[in-house]
């Protein structure tokens, strides 16, 4: 047996809640969601981890503005901390070089992320899952046991077929799902909402389309001031009732 594998045990051991952002379909938000709501979770007083899982194309520290210091090394490396979140990402060791990574290396990459991240105590962890159905979120699925899946969706065909599948997986691989949250909403639809009682979960609530994001991208203030970010508090309150703000 791969000894990592006892490592990411110990590693996550002292985290109490881990929530893996999810979603069928590339580009729906994940990221931005992970990203945004840990800056929330971190603000209403929880002590939070951020996990980048996104090999290829990292992108919450480019959300989050993070382009500061690299983990330093102690009981495995201590992820820095920024803006109340410990931050962990394969982005702090590539650099702007490419990770073409492919096979049994993007499983090697996961484990080792995995087992050398020191995260001490921590309320919730949560992370910006890869994106599909592929080698990489199978993976986090068999890695990462006690998480909880969130998962991103959107209501159009083309995202709720995606998100249908990827809601039929989580439950044949018996995973606890959060619940369904819909991003990007441009007005009523009950489309999501209908998919989540469909699977009997949670329906989590609604993003607005956001015009404003895109320019608060790196700008941690201007993200708290989002539609997405006021959306978002409300989630937090949801899943962390009592430290709602
Ligand atoms: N509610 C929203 N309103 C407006 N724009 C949004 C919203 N959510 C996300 N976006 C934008 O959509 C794009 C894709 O979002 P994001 O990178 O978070 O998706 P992703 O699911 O992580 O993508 P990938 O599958 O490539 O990792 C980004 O440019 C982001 O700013
Ligand atoms: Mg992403």
């Amino acid at each position: 047996m791969d000894p990592r594998l006892a490592s990411i045990e110990r590693q996550l051991g002292p985290v109490r809640r881990i929530l893996a952002v999810t979603g069928g379909k590339g580009g729906i938000g994940k990221s931005s969601v992970a990203s945004v709501l840990s800056l929330l979770l971190a603000g209403a007083g929880l002590r939070t981890g951020l996990l980048d899982l996104d090999l290829t194309a990292p992108s919450d520290h480019v959300i989050l503005g993070l382009d500061g210091p690299c983990p330093t090394e102690e009981f495995g490396l201590e992820p820095p901390v920024a803006h109340g979140i410990r931050f962990m990402t394969i982005g702090h060791f590539l650099g702007d070089e490419p990770a073409p990574l492919r096979g049994a290396d993007v499983s090697n990459a996961l484990i080792e992320l995995l087992a050398v991240t020191h995260w001490q105590a921590l309320d919730v962890l949560v992370i910006d899952m890869p994106p599909g159905l592929g080698d990489a979120s199978l993976d986090v699925v068999r890695l990462v046991r006690r998480a909880e899946y969130l998962v991103v969706a959107g209501s159009s065909r083309v995202v709720l077929e995606t998100v249908r599948r990827m809601l039929r997986l989580l439950t044949e691989l018996r995973v606890p799902i959060a619940g369904v949250l819909e991003n990007m909403a441009r007005g009523r639809s009950d489309a999501v909402e209908h998919l989540a009682r469909q699977f009997a979960v949670p329906f989590l609530g609604a993003v607005p389309f956001d015009v404003s994001l895109e320019d608060a991208h790196g700008d941690v203030g201007r993200i708290e001031r989002t539609a997405m970010a006021a959306a978002l508090q409300q989630l937090v309150g949801r899943l962390f009732p009592r430290h709602s703000a």
